[in-house]
């Protein structure tokens, strides 16, 4: 796979250039505004998590940005070697923080998963966390697209979120 791949200090000035890189090499899909916009959203909040949650209280370390392309599907991973969580099942729940303090939200992962195609977390707490998602442009409508993201085991808004690494070639 034509992969590219990003490395930057989890600084939050490099946000907009995360996001950037990402919507750079959508450019080869033709994607809509909306597309666009889902993809440049997600990548957002995961590199924020990086920025915000992964290095909290210890040095700050990088965030690593794979995107590949495979047909008509971006494949995005976005990973840390921080701090890591302890509990994935818990940390997807909407509206679930750790950071309440500083007035968060707790929907970032919500975020991803609802505009991404397939979204996975995987985590290992002092080992850093990996967010895996892909994005299928020109899907002619959502249920085409989730009926075959389904038999790949990862559908969008059906299977448990930190569930559902699509095996190779789905
Ligand atoms: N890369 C990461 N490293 C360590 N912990 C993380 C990471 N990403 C997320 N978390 C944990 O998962 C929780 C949920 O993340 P999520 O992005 O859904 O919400 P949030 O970042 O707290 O709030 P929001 O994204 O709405 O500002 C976080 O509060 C944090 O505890
Ligand atoms: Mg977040």
């Amino acid at each position: 796979m034509n992969t590219v791949t990003v490395i930057f200090p989890a600084l939050s000035e490099n946000e907009p250039f995360a996001r950037s890189v990402v919507a750079a090499y959508c450019m080869r899909f033709d994607p809509t505004l909306d597309e666009l916009s889902d993809v440049k959203t997600a990548v957002s909040e995961a590199v924020t998590n990086c920025i915000v949650h992964a290095y909290a209280g210890t040095e700050r370390g990088d965030v690593r940005l794979e995107c590949a392309a495979e047909g008509d599907t971006l494949h995005i991973t976005i990973s840390d070697s921080g701090k890591g969580i302890a509990d994935v099942a818990r940390a997807v729940e909407p509206f679930f923080t750790t950071l309440e303090e500083e007035e968060r939200s707790g929907m970032g992962f919500t975020i991803m998963q609802t505009f991404m195609t397939a979204f996975e977390v995987q985590s290992r707490v002092g080992g850093g966390t990996r967010v895996t998602m892909r994005k299928r442009f020109g899907a002619p409508a959502r249920g085409k697209g989730l009926a075959e993201e389904e038999e790949c085991g990862a559908g969008k808004g059906t299977e448990t979120p930190h569930k559902g690494a699509a095996p190779a070639g789905c």
